[in-house]
């Protein structure tokens, strides 16, 4: 791979151990994957937050890095809210850790916005064509396909290299090439809502790590920021797709020949929520990937007036809670819970719980996979009404 005369000086170690072990990473990622030279990056999002995930060899990895970041950079969801995780019923050894784990991270220049929407809170962080080195695979799947900006799936450590070098390898989701379609989706549904996660649940299990491109007929409205947000986490869940396209909604793909037909309808949505009841889920969590300020909106005109009468957590990114204080109170009003930097799936407090509802196809897929929480998958509505103790038609 070709390394610019100062690219190679960081390698050498002139700049640095730090630095050097970072180009080390950088240049071994762009060697197996046939990069032909490094990128700058616009913003970095690293994963790799949580304790739970990342334990004490992780910790000690990041705690061991000197120097600072040299992009706009942004973590992943943590084990816990930073501030109430009391609340969530984390114990005192998992927050120091974590703790001690956001503090690495801050030496180094992170932003500690922890969370998988940086989207949401900083229009500064991706534009159309930048190159990213994100990590979380729905951010990653929202920057490639509704933002047209470019960037692979990164692990934790290759994120944070990217970050204090402030480039990436130059390959994959970078290059055009791989950025054509690959299936065309055609669905023939009304769809809103938790359909998009249902939609991206099925899309994903069969492209795997395809392109698709989706042909949706017979929508009363185009699908929205939010929707776009679930088919894509979705789809990375089940599959692991990074890049989609939606025909008249996104930006168009790049010319692409023959593709694989996959054809949808009503019937194929209802069936991920038959075969996921809600029934005997003792908690409700939302917020799969992060809620957004107009889903907190839905969220708190549907539980006011009421008490819930199962545990159930919203979770979002603090900026977004910060900024809307009075949904925040209209949510918790109801006994809800509104966490922020953290996640169903990411904190260890979900693990004693037998089943959750949820209303993401993302969470339908991670809660029993990566923290053995059995799932439940209906609408909002219907995830509000199970927090509430109605019993669902
Ligand atoms: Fe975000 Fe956690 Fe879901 S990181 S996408 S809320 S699994």
């Amino acid at each position: 791979m070709y390394l610019s005369r100062e690219e190679e000086a960081i390698y050498q170690g002139e700049q640095g151990e730090t630095l050097a072990r970072m180009m080390e990473i950088l240049v071994a990622l762009g060697e197996i994957y046939g990069a032909e030279k490094l990128v700058p990056v616009r913003s970095v999002q690293i994963a790799g937050v949580s304790y739970k995930n990342i334990g004490e060899a992780g910790l000690e990895w990041i705690s061991d890095l000197k120097g600072k970041v040299a992009v706009p950079s942004i973590l992943n969801p943590a084990g816990m809210d930073l501030c109430r995780w009391k609340e969530m019923g984390i114990d005192e050894g998992f927050a120091e850790k974590q703790q001690q784990t956001i503090e690495a991270y801050r030496r180094l220049g992170v932003s500690i916005d922890c969370t998988c929407t940086p989207y949401q809170i900083y229009e500064g962080l991706a534009g159309p064509g930048d190159h990213l080195a994100w990590s979380e695979s729905s951010a990653v799947s929202y920057a490639n396909s509704v933002i047209g900006a470019r960037t692979n799936r990164e692990g934790g450590p290759s994120a944070l290299a990217a970050a204090l070098v402030g480039k990436t390898a130059l390959y994959g989701y970078h290059l055009d090439e791989n950025r054509r379609p690959t299936h065309l989706v055609e669905v023939r549904a009304d769809l809103q809502g938790s359909d998009y996660g249902a939609l991206g649940y099925l899309v994903g299990e069969k492209v795997k790590d395809g392109v698709p491109l989706f042909r949706l007929r017979g929508l009363r409205a185009a699908p929205g920021k939010d929707d776009l947000k679930a088919l894509g986490a979705s789809m990375a869940a089940s599959g692991s797709v990074a890049l989609y396209y939606v025909e008249d909604v996104t930006a168009a793909p790049p010319a692409w020949r023959a593709l694989e037909k996959i054809s949808l309808e009503r019937k194929d949505i209802d069936d991920v929520y038959a075969a996921n009841p809600g029934e005997g889920a003792v908690a409700v969590a939302l917020g799969c990937p992060h809620c957004s300020a107009a889903e907190l909106e839905s969220i708190a005109r549907l539980l006011k007036g009421h008490t819930v009468e199962k545990e159930m957590w919203v979770c979002t990114a603090r900026k977004i809670a910060d900024a809307n204080p009075y949904l925040v109170r209209a949510i918790e009003g109801s006994g809800a819970r509104v966490f922020c930097d953290t996640c169903m799936v990411v904190s260890p407090a979900t693990e004693s719980k037998e089943k959750m509802m949820v209303n993401s196809g993302k969470a339908l897929v991670y809660l029993p996979g990566l923290a053995g929480v059995k799932a439940g998958f209906g609408s909002l509505e219907e995830c509000v009404d199970v927090a509430l103790g109605r019993r669902l038609e």
